[in-house]
């Protein structure tokens, strides 16, 4: 099996997968259902399992099994192809032997250090403080059993020597995160000594990491509140949801995913059987694990600590869960200062408190509302000074208008004026571009991403801008300024007879410079992250230009043939015959090439 990819296509059927996903109604020799890419009433999501594709005549996406599984579980290429080698039972090679057996005895150890602290919770005499604590937070057994939770004896070597007799080198108990080099001379002893310890699983369980609380504070011997495992070749803190492997059931379920900031707050909401909830670790959430939920369901809601800098890491997280279009809620509490409080205090607030959810915006809105005097000018100001920017970097236009009007209306100015104001923000943004706030204005759509991602590719490897030319018309890309990087790339293309990447980057140099920071950033973006999935699968560029010129082309000329529909409407109001005769031919027209383009 040299093409786990061909394999794997041969031994699945595409309407088999993408029945697991949505209802599939026979239409003649393919299949029809509900688009679940775009709202829609009636079906115009078709799968042909003749040729082993999909695609929907509504919103343009489409392809093959693999295209389907990356956009339906927000998943890159390897992801993809993991997970449906898997369901076709297709053997994977390991990607590097040497790294993959390396993870493999990382998650070995964990797993061995979670089973020895949960042991010793349960049994040692050293431990009856450990237990004693769990028992006045009201943890139950079964919560212990279930969250695996432990406690490190506080001894500097109690896991180490246990380690090493089961037959772990010392090295890889280091390379596991669960010892630290001593100072001075050699050696190493126990990160965790003397905590709570959690341990910190990934979507599918396996143990990662681990995070261990103290018991008391200590005020002559003062140390962290929490110890965590650094940054592992099988650990990275900022792509683990605590308890999501307990929860991500739960979460497609409810269609939403509760974000608390402690494992505690996690572990008193999944005690009461509100297991939807997932820890972020105590920080903002971050575009990865935000991706991650995106996997399971279409909305977060947030119940962070009720201080200040929960109220920051929580405007953070949102910021991102929107560029990822997710629709993002707020939980007040109406006890407590974090969500284990208000269990603990009255178990029924809590899932009332969800219910109650307010959308972020219209909980700001309040808050800054109650915050700021609107009978006077400045608190006006600062309400309108606060809002405007959040308002700029709502996904959506229709709420975008929404809170334009509100805020139009409670600060009695004019909605063009504050839209103006936008506008002029926008421009200045682009002026001075701030290092800290990388976060775009709006998050980019598939035709976007891709319209660069090919740009970046046929300047990394020109052996692919022949194919790409004669395929793809300038108009076909999405976005002014690749399309503008494009036509340049055209140009230089013709005219010359061999692609330099330094001659092109002079080229552009003389008559627009600004397109030269683009063109070095695409190609970084190809060095860094796509040199990943190369190294994985070699063919991957010639696949993902295979893909990309039938969606770019479907997607311009569904854009065309949307607009020559409302033209249509128009002439039709007006009844101009010879319009309307044109105005459809060319609809046909265009129908017809995208139907050809899927074949
Ligand atoms: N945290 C951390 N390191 C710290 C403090 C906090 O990693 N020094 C993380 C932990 O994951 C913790 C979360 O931030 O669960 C929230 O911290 P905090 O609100 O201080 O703790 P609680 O979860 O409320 O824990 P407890 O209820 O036991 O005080
Ligand atoms: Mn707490």
């Amino acid at each position: 099996m040299d093409n786990p990819v061909e394999e794997i296509k041969n031994r699945l059927d595409i309407a088999d997968v993408i029945q697991e996903y949505v209802r599939l109604t026979r239409a003649g020799a393919n299949y029809k259902a509900l688009c679940p890419f775009h709202n829609e009433k009636t079906p115009s999501f078709m799968v042909s399992s003749d040729k082993q594709i999909f695609h929907c005549f509504g919103c343009g996406e489409g392809g093959d099994v693999f295209a389907f599984i990356k956009k339906m579980e927000g998943v890159e290429f390897p992801e993809a192809l993991r997970l449906l080698a898997q369901k076709a039972g297709v053997k994977l090679k390991p990607r590097d032997p040497k790294t993959e057996n390396q993870k493999t005895k990382l998650l070995d150890i964990n797993r061995l250090t979670a089973a020895y602290f949960n042991k010793i919770l349960l049994e040692s005499s050293r431990a009856d403080g450990a237990r004693q604590y769990l028992k006045e937070r009201n943890v139950t057994e079964t919560t212990i059993d279930e969250f695996q939770l432990g406690y490190s004896i506080d001894d500097w070597d109690d896991l180490f020597n246990f380690l090493v007799k089961k037959g772990y080198r010392e090295n890889e108990i280091f390379d596991a995160g669960l010892t630290v080099k001593k100072d001075r001379g050699v050696g190493y002893y126990d990160r965790f000594r003397g905590r709570l310890m959690f341990p910190l699983a990934d979507a599918h369980g396996q143990i990662v990491g681990f995070s261990g609380r103290q018991l008391k504070t200590n005020e002559e011997k003062p140390s962290a509140k929490y110890v965590n495992t650094p940054q592992t070749l099988v650990y990275n803190k900022s792509a683990v949801l605590y308890a999501l492997d307990k929860a991500k059931r739960s979460i497609q379920k409810e269609k939403f995913a509760i974000v608390v900031e402690g494992q505690m707050d996690a572990i008193a909401s999944h005690q009461i059987g509100v297991t939807n909830v997932v820890a972020s670790g105590g920080t903002a959430l971050t575009q990865d694990q935000v991706r991650i939920l995106k996997r399971y369901c279409g909305s977060i809601i947030f119940a962070f600590d009720m201080d200040t800098a929960g109220a920051e890491a929580a405007r953070r997280g949102l910021e991102i869960a929107w560029q990822n279009e997710l629709e993002t809620k707020v939980i007040k509490l109406p006890v407590g200062k974090d969500p284990d409080e208000c269990i603990q205090k009255e178990p029924k607030a809590w899932p009332q408190a969800i219910k109650n959810a307010q959308l972020f915006m219209d909980y700001y809105f309040s808050k800054v509302e109650s915050e700021v005097d609107l009978r006077t000018v400045p608190g006006k100001k600062s309400l309108a000074k606060k809002i405007l920017p959040l308002i700029t970097r709502l996904p959506d236009a229709i709420e975008q208008n929404h809170y334009l009007k509100m805020l139009s209306s409670k600060v009695g100015v004019e909605e063009k004026y504050l839209r103006d104001r936008i506008a002029k923000s926008i421009n200045e943004d682009y002026r001075q571009p701030q290092p800290s706030a990388a976060q775009p204005v709006s998050p980019k759509d598939r035709a976007e991403r891709l319209s660069e991602l090919i740009i970046g590719i046929v300047m990394k490897y020109p052996e692919h801008l022949g194919y790409i030319v004669e395929n793809i018309k300038p108009e076909y890309l999405k976005g002014e300024t690749s399309r503008q990087l494009y036509k340049k790339l055209v140009v230089y293309y013709t005219e010359s007879t061999d692609f330099s990447l330094k001659q092109f980057y002079s080229a552009l140099a003389e008559k627009t410079p600004n397109l030269v920071e683009v063109a070095k950033s695409l190609c970084l973006f190809i060095e860094t992250d796509f040199a990943d999935l190369t190294n994985e699968d070699p063919n991957i560029i010639k696949k993902t230009l295979i893909d990309a010129v039938p969606f770019l082309k479907n997607n311009f000329l569904s854009q065309e043939s949307k607009r020559l529909e409302k033209e249509l409407q128009q002439a039709e109001a007006t009844g101009d015959k010879d319009h309307i005769r044109s105005l459809s031919e060319n609809i046909t027209r265009l129908t017809e090439e995208i139907v050809q383009n899927i074949n």
